[in-house]
């Protein structure tokens, strides 16, 4: 059985307690694999993460070799497998992402410069906390001795609540048996805010028997736009109603992130969105942006994948998005230096 030291920054935190317990109990690295789970938070939560351990503790979860609650940095990630960042400031009601990057792109770059010293070179990062593809990318920048490929950031909540759109379209349009996973290859592109592009054109629907596009049961323009705005709306409505940003669906999402990435026990042929560099992209989109892209499984890792056709309506929204990634790149700049990415092995 093999062993991964799990780092979880930001543990005191909402995402952190609903995560903790998908990440021990196999869903995420499978049951074959034991996890060493390493929970970092800031002097200010102290309290709070020793509380959070030791619920852990009294879990007894069977695959959990160890727990370390520390607020160490040096401590969380020395040879960390995995890196999952929570740790920010999170947004509040009326704030967008772009608010966040003074608040949470210098705390990224010291935890990325300690990965840098610390972690394996091998880890992979998946960065959650918002701006979560600005902060992707400055994370990539401040530690070069990682691949730029070990970093991704999360958009698969907005999948999933596009999933979710879908199945209730189904059920209006009297569709039987349709259950969320039979919805496939649905994607995301661009940045993790107002401006994502929720992508149908590549989903479909199979049930025993029947497969339908997703397409079909968005006939007009105005159906396909309200779905955009009601995907791209989603995170607001609920902070709206809890007082604060999503914690369960996040966590949930984080989980099908790390296994559709890393689990080799996964299914492989299917569409799923992630932030990554979007360097080398076959879409046009600019380099040196974290951008989210339909991806699957390919020998070695994840490719974009190609040749999709691409509406000139959504075209002008994923330059809508590439703009506005644009424009977060720069503040993040002002604040930490240029953010273009250059690899070089660790000496
Ligand atoms: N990408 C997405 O889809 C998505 C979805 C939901 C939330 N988020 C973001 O995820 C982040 C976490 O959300 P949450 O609801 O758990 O927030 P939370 O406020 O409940 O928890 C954040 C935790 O981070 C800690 N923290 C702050 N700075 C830190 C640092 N430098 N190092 C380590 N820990 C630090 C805080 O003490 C707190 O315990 C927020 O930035 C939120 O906006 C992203």
């Amino acid at each position: 059985m093999q062993t991964l030291t799990v780092v979880i920054t930001g543990a005191a935190g909402r995402i952190a307690y609903a995560l903790i317990p998908l990440v021990c109990s196999g869903m995420v690295f499978g049951n074959e694999t034991r996890v060493n789970l390493r929970l970092l938070d800031v002097n200010f939560a102290a309290d709070k993460l020793q509380g959070v351990a030791m619920e852990v503790e009294d879990c007894n979860y069977p695959l959990l070799e160890k727990c370390i609650a520390t607020l160490s940095a040096d401590e969380a990630f020395h040879d960390a497998d995995v890196a999952v960042l929570l740790g920010g400031f999170p947004r509040l009601q009326g704030m967008e992402r772009k608010d966040l990057i003074t608040k949470n792109a210098e705390g990224i770059r010291e935890q990325s410069r300690t990965m840098d010293r610390v972690s394996k070179t091998t880890i992979k990062v998946c960065v959650v906390a918002n701006p979560a593809n600005t902060n992707c990318l400055v994370a990539m920048k401040f530690a070069p001795s990682i691949p730029p490929e070990n970093f991704t950031c999360l958009t698969r909540l907005d999948e999933e609540r596009l999933r979710g759109f879908v199945l209730q379209k189904t059920r209006e349009n009297k569709l039987a048996g349709v259950c969320a996973k039979d919805i496939k290859d649905l994607s995301i592109w661009g940045n993790h805010s107002a401006t994502q592009v929720p992508f149908i054109d590549c989903g479909y629907i199979e049930t025993p028997g029947s497969r339908v596009q997703v397409s079909e049961l968005y006939s007009s323009e105005v159906e396909r736009k309200e779905l955009t705005s009601q995907v791209q709306n989603r995170g607001a409505a609920i902070i709206k109603m809890q007082q604060a940003s999503s914690g369960l669906s996040a966590a949930n999402a984080i989980a099908n992130h790390l296994a559709d990435w890393l689990n080799p026990n996964v299914s492989t042929d299917k569409i799923f969105s992630m932030g990554i560099l979007s360097t080398g992209n076959p879409y046009g989109i600019a380099d040196g942006l974290v951008y989210s892209f339909p991806l699957r499984r390919c020998a070695g890792g994840v490719e974009i994948v190609p040749d999709i056709n691409i509406s000139a309506h959504v075209r002008e929204m994923l330059a809508a998005s590439e703009a506005e990634l644009q424009g977060e790149r720069q503040d993040a700049e002002s604040l930490v230096g240029d953010l273009t990415i250059a690899t070089r092995a660790r000496l």
